[in-house]
């Protein structure tokens, strides 16, 4: 198969190493040709030390890189059976791109886009053959995480998704298949980990470090919302939340946190700068201090954090189930696979008792009056 990616930045270096380790010739083109280089000899770089470490041969290391060809023009991805597209995340550029791959490639090739956030059937509608475009969304890094959302637009041809679920099967990962929604599946359902953990902090009821703590150590997450947030890119975790509020049409749920702002205004990015909400300025010791608390017994502030975010995430979650957003073992999987979750949100529901996040959440909404806190109707039915 010719698979034709455009953009070879973070997403799309690595969506070309999986492409081309499942045996596809790929095609690799960037605007900017600088970039496109840096990124293959990062990969090579990256294949070494694999090959190195003998986990992979070096016959396939070499094999990867020699089925990966730079393109210095767009003119180069014509003979593409599937376009994968992962440039700047703008609608207008994206669109433009889109149009001028039409005229380009064969009736027959599936346009693909990386967005995160941008609507599928928004990006396709200005094309004259619509049905072709599909959201493949692969999340970072690409070639580490299973997880690929398939997202059929409304003008998405019908058979179109099944045939790409099967492609990224053989390539190895775990598709799920998600509609058309702000947010798709995880980073809808992720809104709450990183949205209410920011509120418990504004709100000076713990430190970002007592709250990590009480994840991690509660809830096996391998990372607290707030050293997440940092590994993220506090700028990148914010303009998600205000996208997904936006599109939302300004839904309280998602309502974005001044706190996070701030940090994003004062270029406190996180581990990016140096220092988010934690110092990264002398390494390796702001992880083993924040550690250090995940030893200690649990106590009855970190059940209280604990359970306002996971009420909140599990809420979120049958909620989508609710809305048929996906079946409920990709609801499931998406959050495994796609973040790294240690359980699925409705399995952990359903141990906790859904009746306790019903009252979790009717405390919560009781005491601030605020319709953040309101409640699936499906979750007092479950
Ligand atoms: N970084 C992530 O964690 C992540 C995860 C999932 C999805 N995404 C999505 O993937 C896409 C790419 O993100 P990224 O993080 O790889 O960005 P990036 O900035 O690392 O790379 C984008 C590349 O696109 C190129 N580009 C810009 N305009 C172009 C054009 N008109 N034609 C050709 N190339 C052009 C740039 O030169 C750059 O190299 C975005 O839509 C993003 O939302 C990102």
């Amino acid at each position: 198969m010719n698979v034709g990616i455009i953009g070879s930045g973070t997403m799309g270096i690595g969506i070309a190493q999986v492409a081309a380790t499942a045996g596809c010739h790929v095609s690799l083109y960037d605007a900017n040709d600088i970039q496109t280089e840096k990124s293959l000899s990062d990969l090579r770089k990256t294949l070494a030390k694999l090959s190195a470490k003998g986990k992979i041969s070096a016959e396939k290391a070499d094999e990867v890189l020699n089925q990966i060809k730079p393109c210095t023009e767009i003119s180069g991805l014509r003979n593409s059976d599937l376009m994968i597209e992962a440039i700047i995340e703008n609608k207008e550029i994206k669109t433009k791109v889109f149009a001028e791959l039409e005229n380009l490639i064969s009736q027959e090739c599936i346009i693909g886009t990386n967005t995160s956030s941008i609507s599928i059937t928004s990006l396709s509608s200005e094309l004259k053959n619509p049905e072709r475009v599909i959201g493949i969304h692969f999340f970072n890094p690409a070639p580490l995480m299973p997880l690929v959302e398939v997202i059929p637009g409304l003008l998405t041809a019908e058979q179109l998704p099944q045939k790409v679920y099967d492609l990224m099967k053989s390539w190895g990962k775990t598709p799920v298949i998600s509609k058309d929604i702000p947010g798709f599946i995880v980073n809808r359902i992720a809104r709450p980990f990183y949205g209410e953990a920011l509120r418990i902090v504004e709100e000076n009821i713990a430190t970002p470090e007592q709250v990590d703590v009480a994840m991690r150590t509660l809830g096996g997450f391998r990372m607290g919302p707030f050293e997440l947030m940092d590994l993220i890119g506090i700028d990148v975790n914010f303009s998600v939340t205000q996208t997904v509020y936006k599109d939302y049409f300004y839904d309280p749920k998602y309502k974005p946190s001044l706190l996070q702002q701030r940090m994003a205004e004062a270029k406190l990015l996180g581990r990016k700068t140096g220092k988010g909400f934690y110092d990264y300025s002398e390494p390796g010791n702001t992880k083993d201090k924040a550690r250090i608390g995940d030893k200690q017994p649990p106590n009855d502030l970190q059940r209280l954090i604990f359970m306002r975010i996971m009420s909140m995430l599990i809420n979120e979650a049958v909620e989508a189930k609710r809305l048929k957003i996906a079946t409920d073992e990709d609801l499931e999987l998406a959050m495994q696979k796609g973040v790294n979750y240690p359980k699925g949100l409705l399995a952990w529901g359903k141990e906790f008792g859904y009746e306790t996040i019903s009252s979790t959440l009717q405390n919560l909404f009781d005491e601030y009056q605020d319709e953040r806190y309101r409640q699936s109707p499906l979750l007092r039915k479950l």
